[in-house]
């Protein structure tokens, strides 16, 4: 997520709200301005039915083919789920659309029981606590690893206001916290790009955590790091486990074996098979398509 993706949300959702302010409430309870309101305001996510995503019949076609084919799935709040699927399957794409960066055809997606995703923009979305991270790591590489995880705080203001920026004492703890989950507190000073391979996704992560977001969806987030920094990464999202909910594409099933409770299977843009690892790893359509490769 770049941040004039991030100030661009912060500036419509603030727009949002100050429209639906303006309107003020009708009845005492709120009446339909309150029930118009929750979807509007981040950090309000409904997940009292137990789903903080959920994911009806989904289709989305490019030039003719259909990348993803009535998809259903839904992530409970504080799961770690592991997707996993051949080449081609839909895993990116399925992201971009709970993203906001591809619209699908048809169907549904819901950020917890009331948001419909598909009323939001990628930018609002993101403001709205669903963080993303691409496979590349996009760090910046001039600054370091303090700079690019204060950065990640400054987004929500205006750019002189951000210039000014300093962090209060609740930002700065918070700093220090999530520099101690990526495992990279005696960094702070590094240039992020001296960093290696691993610690460049888990700075990118850090970004990603000081937003403090509900969803994060990580895309092959151990390709191309050493076995060393694959296991940390395993250990790092074991512990956003239950903070957040996850959702993890990955190749390496060694890596999915340990972080794994669910592992939905995708193929052809819909859910092939769906349980423990052990369960889908014995599933003769899963090994068909894609293990048994
Ligand atoms: N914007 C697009 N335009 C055209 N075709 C697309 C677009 N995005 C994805 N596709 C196609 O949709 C299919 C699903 O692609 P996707 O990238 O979602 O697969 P994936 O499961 O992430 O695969 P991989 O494991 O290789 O990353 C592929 O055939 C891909 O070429
Ligand atoms: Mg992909």
């Amino acid at each position: 997520m770049t941040p004039e993706l991030m100030e661009e949300g912060a500036r419509r959702i603030e727009q949002h709200q100050a429209a639906l302010a303006a309107a003020g409430t009708n009845t005492a309870s709120g009446g339909r301005s309150a029930g118009f309101l929750r979807p509007s305001i981040p950090g309000e996510v409904d997940t009292t039915h137990g789903r903080i995503l959920y994911l009806e019949d989904v289709s989305v076609s490019f030039d003719g083919f259909k990348a993803i084919n009535k998809l259903s799935l839904d992530i409970a709040p504080g799961e770690l789920r592991c997707i996993i699927g051949p080449n081609g399957a839909g895993k990116t794409t399925m992201m971009d659309i709970i993203t906001g960066k591809t619209r699908p055809d048809e169907g549904q997606v819901f950020f917890g029981s009331t948001i419909d995703l598909l009323r939001y923009k990628e930018a609002e979305i993101a403001q709205m606590g669903i963080g993303r991270k691409f496979q590349k790591p996009t760090v910046f590489e001039q600054l370091t690893v303090f700079e690019n995880l204060e950065l990640a705080l400054k987004t929500n203001k205006a750019v002189t206001a951000s210039m000014l920026f300093r962090l209060n004492s609740t930002q700065s703890d918070r700093l220090a916290e999530v520099l101690h989950t990526i495992n990279l507190s005696d960094s702070v000073a590094r240039l992020a790009g001296n960093l290696s391979h691993g610690q460049k996704q888990w700075l990118e992560i850090g970004m990603l955590l000081m937003q403090d977001p509900k969803l994060l969806l990580l895309d092959e987030p151990v390709a191309g790091m050493t076995d060393e920094e694959t296991e940390r990464t395993a250990e790092l999202f074991l512990t956003l486990k239950g903070k957040h909910s996850l959702m993890v594409v990955e190749h390496d099933m060694s890596f999915i074996n340990t972080i794994s409770d669910i592992v939905t299977v995708l193929c052809d843009g819909s859910v092939l098979a769906q349980g423990t690892l052990a369960q889908v790893q014995s599933d003769e359509r899963v090994i068909e398509v894609y293990l048994g490769r």
